[in-house]
């Protein structure tokens, strides 16, 4: 199985309020992107494609290796991933779909996610328990209902895709749509998504607290 990473870092991070794209963030003074990247590669995954702001190229470049290919992103994660996958590599028959955003993302947890591709499963996402109770509101914040969490579960990444079945999902998916995340994408054209253990570390980075925390699991 050959595997190319497709890292779709095109957001501009307003949740975290920093003075640039959130992709560009230092932790522990290494970009958030470079940090996704290094993991990637870490595992095995070697080719790797970075979706972009457009007009920050030049910055990604310069916290990127120079074999990593950059494209420009859209106006959405679904647009950026759509951008990414057109400009990877013929030859990879596997797909690992990889937020930016979680820079700590251990290499077990994608060496399982590869390993359930191996084993046949079209498309695969890491996830983790809920252990809050959860319940559903009304537009005033009234509670409506309680949710069992026996059946929830939180989605990370990487997610992983046999590639046709990737390519063929984002082929159906009408121009504009946008989906919160890929397994969406492949759901919606009716493929089954498997799911592997996610691990606590693999957090995403969306507001400063989360970067904090990511900043003291790092100097443990
Ligand atoms: O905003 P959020 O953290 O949910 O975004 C998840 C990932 O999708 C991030 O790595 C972000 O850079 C990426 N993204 C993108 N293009 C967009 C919006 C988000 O590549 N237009």
């Amino acid at each position: 199985m050959h595997a190319v990473g497709i890292v779709p870092a095109a957001g501009s991070g307003l949740r975290l309020g920093a003075d640039r794209p959130k992709a560009l963030v230092p932790l522990a003074g290494r970009a958030l992107v470079r940090w996704s990247v290094d993991t990637l590669r870490a595992s095995g995954v070697g080719d790797v494609v970075v979706a972009v702001p457009g007009d920050e190229l030049a910055a990604f470049a310069a916290v990127l290796p120079a074999d990593v290919r950059l494209v420009v992103g859209g106006a959405t994660r679904t647009a950026s991933v759509r951008a990414a996958l057109a400009a990877a590599p013929e030859a990879a028959d596997a797909v690992l779909v990889h937020d930016a955003a979680r820079p700590l993302t251990p290499t077990d947890v994608v060496a399982r996610v590869l390993g359930a591709l191996a084993g046949g499963a079209p498309a695969v996402v890491p996830v983790l328990p809920v252990v809050d109770a959860t319940v559903s509101v009304d537009g005033d914040g009234v509670v409506t209902g309680a949710l069992p969490r026996e059946t929830l579960r939180r989605v990370q990444t990487p997610q992983g895709f046999a590639r046709p079945v990737l390519a063929d999902a984002y082929d159906r998916l009408p121009p504009g749509a946008e989906l919160a995340d890929d397994a969406a994408v492949v759901r919606a054209a009716g493929v089954p998504v498997s799911t592997v253990a996610g691990d606590e570390r693999s957090a995403k980075v969306t507001v400063p607290h989360d970067l904090a925390l990511a900043e003291l699991a790092v100097a443990r």
